[in-house]
């Protein structure tokens, strides 16, 4: 059987404001990319001029039916200096959402997405204590202002990779390499959502928040090898799991230290799941067997993963689950809708309560290193031009919202031809 219906899961797609907002703002990204660190030499100040486009995209958001849309506010906009609100940017958020609920699209709001202003990434970001005390800051405004139109928050997207990039293998800004301050950053974003959950529910009781978590199957490269299980095991819980644990339950086991006044609690009202890949793995770190399908960025593609990953969350974390991202690098669209397809596949014969899925990305984004080398879109921009053409992935995926499922037309018509790369060796 190749067509399914999906019953219970609403489906959207999902942005970051520093991959697609675009302009001369100053965050720690837009100081990256004038440091030379962008593998193709491309700003965020070009990304996909969304800034500028608000009211085309919301419109094409309603054109596709899609109705879920997860959008992200750049911090480095609404407090351009330390202390100093700018009232029209958070206008112009407030303008944004107030125009999605008009366009019957629901919005859910991301507070941070790997951006940080550049003075507070010049204060130590992460690192400054003090920065706690700034995002609850941030988190007030944002709740205060935005509440009529929104009631979903995620107050920080996948922390762990954000730690790991910045901090463990110096490929992103701050461009540290550092253990210790790894653990600490990923303790302080862990206290930043617990205490954000605390403040937004405070002011607006019927709020829903939860996190963006980035999950991977970690899988040891030859499971009779027992030092390939045990890394497997052990990057599973560094990377991942004492994170997850500490910030859902204010528990914070080792490696960490449990923070003065974090009481342990229940500080999730979902549970996202950001799902990409599985890691293969053969000592600490992450590696791709050899003759599995892989994406344009040699990610395996692996659609089990995802249940797998929502099944350990859910047996641990019981809530309501958002699959906050899924998506995939496809420079050419040849086979993302077979991708979007199995993905949602599993969710569909799955009977976990997965009751959202947003497909990252709506417009191809900028996307953090890789620059505008490496598109995710269901919608394609052509950069120069900021010119937006729907995807047949992007045409498949509002097929399935209309029909509330994959229909056997649909899959003849977009899945049945399409086939994955393949990776010839391991690595
Ligand atoms: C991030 C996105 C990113 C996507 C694809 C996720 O880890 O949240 O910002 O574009 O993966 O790499």
């Amino acid at each position: 059987m190749r067509a399914f219906e999906l019953a219970g899961c609403e489906l959207g797609v999902a942005t970051a404001a520093t991959q697609i907002e675009g302009g001369h703002v100053d965050t720690n990204w837009h100081r990256w990319a004038a440091a030379g660190r962008i593998s193709d030499g491309s700003s965020p100040a070009r990304a996909s001029g969304h800034w500028q486009r608000v009211t085309e995209d919301t419109a094409l958001l309603a054109e596709l039916g899609i109705r879920h849309y997860r959008m992200g506010v750049e911090w480095a906009r609404v407090e351009p200096r330390a202390d100093v609100w700018d009232e029209a940017a958070i206008a112009h958020y407030r303008d944004e959402v107030a125009g999605l609920v008009a366009a019957g699209v629901r919005p859910l709001v991301t507070m941070h997405h790997f951006n940080l202003p550049g003075w507070l990434e010049e204060a130590g970001g992460w690192l400054n204590p003090t920065t706690l005390e700034r995002f609850d800051r941030l988190v007030a405004k944002l709740v205060t202002e935005l509440a009529p139109w929104v009631r979903e928050w995620i107050p920080i997207n996948e922390p762990n990779v954000y730690a790991t990039n910045s901090y463990l293998f110096g490929d992103w800004p701050p461009g540290q390499r550092s253990l210790g301050r790894t653990l600490s950053v990923m303790a302080a974003l862990a206290q930043a959502h617990i205490r954000a959950y605390q403040l937004i529910h405070q002011l607006q009781p019927e709020a829903r928040v939860g996190s963006a978590s980035h999950l991977r199957v970690f899988a040891p490269a030859n499971p009779r090898n027992p030092w390939h299980r045990l890394s497997a095991r052990l990057t599973d819980h560094l990377f991942q799991r004492a994170q997850l644990h500490a910030m859902n339950t204010g528990q914070f086991r080792l490696p960490f230290r449990q923070p003065r006044g974090v009481r342990p609690g229940r500080y999730y009202d979902f549970q996202g799941v950001n799902y990409y890949t599985r890691s293969t793995v053969r000592s600490i770190g992450d590696g791709v067997a050899a003759d599995v399908d892989v994406n344009d960025l040699g990610w395996e593609i692996y659609p089990a993963g995802l249940i797998e990953v929502c099944r350990w969350v859910h047996e641990a974390y019981p809530a309501p689950i958002y699959i906050t991202e899924n998506g995939t690098c496809d420079n050419t669209d040849a086979f993302r809708s077979r991708y979007l397809y199995e993905h949602l596949a599993q969710i569909a014969a799955s009977d976990l309560p997965i009751q959202r899925y947003y497909h990252w990305c709506f417009t191809d984004n900028w996307e953090w290193v890789e620059g505008e080398a490496a598109r995710f879109g269901i919608v394609h921009t052509d950069y120069p031009s900021q010119q937006r053409t729907v995807k047949d992935s992007g045409r498949f995926f509002a097929d399935i919202i209309s029909h509330r499922g994959v229909t056997e037309d649909a899959y003849a018509r977009w899945v049945a031809g399409q086939t994955y790369p393949t990776n010839r060796g391991a690595r």
